[in-house]
């Protein structure tokens, strides 16, 4: 039998094998193992080098001779990124326009790991209809900073939330037989000098906080693979960070897949060949030729090269590769995730306010309708980078509007404001079919278009306006620089309210904004996200009442950036900006802009520690604009009768839910936890629990949630383990993070 022949029936009995295992997540990926090492024994040095590195901007490359398959992978978290060449520009095909599914803060903000487990099959099945193997996401970060340009990417402030999801969204992907690429591992929580930032964060805080989705995401979900960040923690890139890669992530947690570097992440060939990388991507600078040579002359042993490929290879083995002539035969978005966007997108709407309850809107009482604002028109599906998708339709927040009150209700529709330049790397970049630029992002309002906009608002009967941001300045590659709203928004906002009162606001955006002038003009104010292809009729859904509103805050809406915790305590900005995104400049021709994003960018010091978020307001005592977890409803819950007990490792916490409305509503109850007898220091509270309930109106609904005791402990730096401290514990039950219903007390030992 000749060795091709004997190889492909090697292949077909791995297959069968992966298809059976029902272990623990991670040990479902060795199952293969001793048929792996059979490959592996007839590899040259060669071919498991050139498993190491990228193929194509988007492939790494298998071993054709032995049936070895190369690895497909897209972008991004929430849309498979269509068809692109080597220089990051679309091929340009038919069939690849995806379901642009709502960004990562907006499927945070449903709380619900049922919606995440969907949203991860949605995206699974796409990425196989387009013949890919792994999905660059989703992308975990704790969103430590407001300004912070993947906020919207992001799911949380709070690890607790942030892990669920990841665990959700990993476990849905994989499911679909299609591998998630977790991302950015780890203290990616900046994207301002992103390409050399040298984190610096106490240990207990990285365990409790930083690494908190990623370990679920790991050991619960069983994430086949893992992207490290283009950041330093603790004076070490994270692409060779031998701590975070072989200690924590292989070490304690028991990963058995493979790494890729964030691209043109790879900076050394020892370091990543003993730093814990698997894949450099992009490149075969470092794990290629020079790697073979470092093999050579001894300095790599042979048995890491192995195991590099051994934890590549079950990937490979776990995931069926897609034959060419199978895939892309049928566009990409389907119904299937067209309808899991479109639900995701119900349930991630947040009401923030709504006085007097002018929502929801009833059609039969208004005859004309004034929709202000460019946001009400935008697309929000392009931009961002690595996280743009190419939809097959967007449902834009207006055309949500038009469909719903079709020849009911008179709109009419002014844009408001302008558009404005968004910064990448510091070239400015204008979005095409932008005709309407203003030349400074603070510019104020637009004279001709402010009185348009009046006038629409004088002749309605209730006015709609969309404040907000788009992905030209919340991206990747760059921060805000405040979180006002651009424009003149706060201008007309009040102008509007002085021509008609009736006025709701809607923001749409993927991080906080400042909503001091909208929160005080409008009667209501609705969170609106970017929210996927069906997020129009979301919206419409929320605004004309055919849903109640059931979408909680998974991040903190601050009175003044300068509030929250990493500007109050000094630590961001950093007071240098290294000319340029490491990114963006890799793909410059000059050597120059190459090296300019790698100079050193000094230090990002965490000294709030694990204070993020409300962790920080509510230890601190600082107001804010809408607390995390806040979110109302069009009806009113009553929460009553708590128990909570101690039995077996697990609190048991249970009480009741009456939904005092006359319509059928979502619910999200939290569970937080203080500590009043602690020794050590502990924020104000944490969330530990949660669950999304739905209660017919004029019932009572009984919730019931356990938490796990070991989820109490601490991380201690004495003996580097989780430990946990006896005691009491009040167990605290709301409807946020700042309208708790009901408190108890519990003992653990
Ligand atoms: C981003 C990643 C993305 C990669 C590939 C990088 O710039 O940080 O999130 O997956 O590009 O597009």
């Amino acid at each position: 039998m000749n060795r091709i022949s004997r190889s492909a029936i090697m292949l077909a009995a791995i297959a069968a094998v992966a298809c059976t295992g029902a272990k623990a997540p991670q040990d479902r990926l060795t199952v293969n193992d001793k048929a792996i090492d059979a490959i592996i024994a007839q590899m040259t040095l060669e071919e498991k080098v050139e498993m190491m590195h990228s193929k194509t901007i988007m492939s790494s490359e298998g071993v054709p001779r032995l049936g070895i398959q190369d690895i497909k992978y897209a972008d991004g978290p929430f849309g498979c990124r269509e068809e692109l060449t080597d220089g990051f520009r679309p091929v340009g095909w038919k069939l690849d326009s995806a379901t642009y599914f709502p960004t990562g803060s907006a499927l945070a903000a449903t709380w619900s790991t049922e919606m995440a487990y969907k949203y991860g099959q949605g995206m699974g099945s796409e990425w196989r209809t387009r013949g890919k193997d792994v999905i660059l996401g989703p992308a975990i970060n704790i969103q430590r900073l407001p300004v912070g340009g993947r906020t919207y990417e992001y799911f949380s402030e709070d690890p607790v939330l942030a892990a669920a999801l990841a665990v959700g969204y990993t476990q849905g992907a994989q499911d679909m037989g299609t591998a998630v690429c977790v991302k950015h591992y780890a203290l990616n929580n900046q994207e301002t000098n992103r390409g050399s930032v040298n984190v610096i964060v106490d240990e207990r805080t990285m365990r409790e906080i930083y690494l908190k989705p990623f370990e679920a995401a790991v050991r619960e979900g069983g994430a086949m693979s893992v992207m490290t960040a283009y950041n330093k923690v603790g004076g070490t890139y994270c692409s060779e960070n031998d701590m975070l890669n072989n200690q924590i992530l292989r070490g304690e947690w028991g990963f058995k897949g493979f790494t890729v570097s964030d691209w043109g992440g790879t900076h050394s060939t020892m370091g990543a060949a003993l730093g814990g990388l698997n894949v450099q991507m992009t490149g075969d600078n470092y794990l290629g030729p020079a790697l073979v040579d470092s093999v050579k002359a001894g300095k790599v042993p042979m048995e890491v090269i192995n195991q590099k490929v051994r934890e590549i290879l079950r990937v490979r083995y776990a995931i069926d590769a897609i034959p060419e002539d199978q895939a892309n035969q049928v566009q990409t978005s389907q119904k299937f995730g067209q309808d899991i966007a479109y639900e995701v997108a119900k349930k991630s709407i947040v009401l923030l306010k709504n006085d007097d309850h002018i929502l929801p809107i009833d059609k039969s009482k208004v005859k004309k309708i004034a929709v202000i604002g460019l946001n009400a028109k935008a697309s929000t599906a392009a931009g961002g980078m690595g996280a743009g998708v190419k939809t097959l339709y967007e449902i834009t927040p207006l055309q949500g509007i038009l469909n719903e009150v079709g020849n009911e209700v008179e709109v009419i529709y002014a844009p408001g404001y302008k558009n404005y330049r968004g910064m990448f790397g510091r070239r400015m970049i204008v979005r095409p079919g932008a005709e309407d630029i203003a030349a400074e992002i603070d510019e104020p309002a637009d004279p001709a278009l402010l009185e348009e906009a009046l006038d629409a608002a004088r002749q309605a009967d209730i006015v709609i306006f969309f404040s907000g941001t788009n992905k030209n300045i919340e991206t990747e590659g760059s921060d805000r620089k405040d979180i006002m709203l651009p424009v003149g928004q706060d201008e007309i906002v009040r102008a509007l309210r002085e021509a008609n009162s009736n006025l709701v606001t809607v923001n749409i955006s993927g991080g906080p904004c400042d909503l001091n002038e909208v929160e005080y003009n409008s009667k209501a104010l609705v969170q609106g996200w970017w929210n996927g292809l069906e997020g129009g009729h979301a919206l419409a859904d929320v605004l004309f009442g055919k849903i109640a509103p059931s979408g909680k805050l998974p991040f903190t809406f601050p009175i003044r950036l300068e509030d929250s915790p990493a500007y109050a305590l000094g630590n961001f900005p950093q007071g240098q900006d290294i000319q340029g995104d490491l990114f963006g400049n890799q793909y410059r021709e000059d050597i120059e802009g190459q090296k300019a994003a790698l100079a050193d960018a000094g230090n990002a010091y965490y000294t709030e520690g694990s204070l993020v978020g409300y962790r920080w307001f509510d230890t601190k005592k600082v107001d804010v604009m809408y607390p995390f977890g806040h979110g109302l409803s069009y009806v009113d819950f009553d929460y009553s009768n708590i128990k909570a007990s101690v039995r077996k490792g697990k609190i048991t916490v249970s009480f009741d839910i009456e939904n005092l409305g006359d319509l059928d509503a979502d619910e999200v109850a939290q569970i937080y936890v203080r500590r009043p007898e602690s020794k050590l220091e502990w924020p104000e509270k944490e969330l530990k629990a949660f669950g999304r309930v739905n209660v017919y109106h004029g019932s009572k609904f009984n919730v019931s949630m356990d938490i796990p005791v070991d989820d109490l402990r601490y991380w201690d730096v004495e003996s580097h383990s989780w430990v946990l401290e006896p005691g009491n514990i009040e167990i605290l039950v709301g409807s946020s993070s700042r309208d708790i219903r009901l408190a108890t007390t519990v003992n653990v030992q």
